[in-house]
């Protein structure tokens, strides 16, 4: 069973693919850690974070048992992975792990942007995940414990201009797949958006 979650930025995609994954005794992947470890890789070695060959190189190196979300989840670098996640190269080259990922038993869920429309687009089940970019905001400078208004308008900021970027992108645009469910979390808090994601997940199992 492959279960495919997709959405804009801070949807809380990661969060509830980990809830899912523990409560179905499944693996999980948050697919963004593979564009994010490819774009720090790039920055690290003050490459040129346009330069698909660098780009390349570091997606060769990637250990996706080693992603560590908490060095990977700071705001410079979640540019730096929209930037070169619009790279039809670097795509194309981090294909064939997600999918040798998707095919672990019992089951895994992924989570993305692409993984509906084109990772797994013969998943079992398929999430799209939004809620309106104020929330979001919210959501994300709660997590990271910024609460002054700058600080928002900046979290804000990022998640539009990354939404913007993904949507209108040539390669594997960020969109909800013909056969997803649409779930808006605007009004729901976590657990509820659990709930009605395990709604979905039961409904096909
Ligand atoms: O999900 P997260 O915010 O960690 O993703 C970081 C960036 O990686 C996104 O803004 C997006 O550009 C890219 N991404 C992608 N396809 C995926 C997952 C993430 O293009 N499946």
């Amino acid at each position: 069973m492959i279960i495919a979650i997709d959405g804009p930025a801070a949807s809380g995609k990661g969060t509830l693919g980990k809830r899912l994954a523990d409560h179905y005794g499944y693996h999980h992947l948050d697919t963004g850690l593979l564009y994010r470890a490819v774009a720090a890789q790039v920055l690290d070695e003050a490459g040129m974070v346009d330069d698909p060959e660098s780009a390349i190189a570091a997606a060769q190196n990637l250990r996706i048992e080693r992603l560590d979300p908490v060095q990977l989840g700071r705001p410079e670098i979640a540019e730096a992975a929209s930037r070169v996640a619009a790279m039809p190269a670097l795509r194309a080259a981090l294909v064939a792990v997600q999918r040798a990922f998707a095919a672990k038993k019992p089951g895994v869920v992924l989570d993305g942007r692409d993984i509906g429309t084109v990772i797994c687009p013969d998943a079992e089940v398929k999430i799209f995940l939004v809620a309106d970019p104020e929330v979001r905001a919210r959501r994300r400078a709660a997590q990271l414990g910024a609460h002054d208004a700058e600080a928002f308008a900046r979290i804000l900021d990022d998640i539009r201009r990354r939404d913007e970027r993904d949507i209108h992108r040539a390669a594997a645009p960020l969109r909800q797949a013909d056969d997803a469910r649409l779930l808006d979390t605007t009004a729901l808090d976590i657990e509820a958006a659990f709930r009605a994601a395990v709604d979905i997940v039961d409904e096909r199992r």
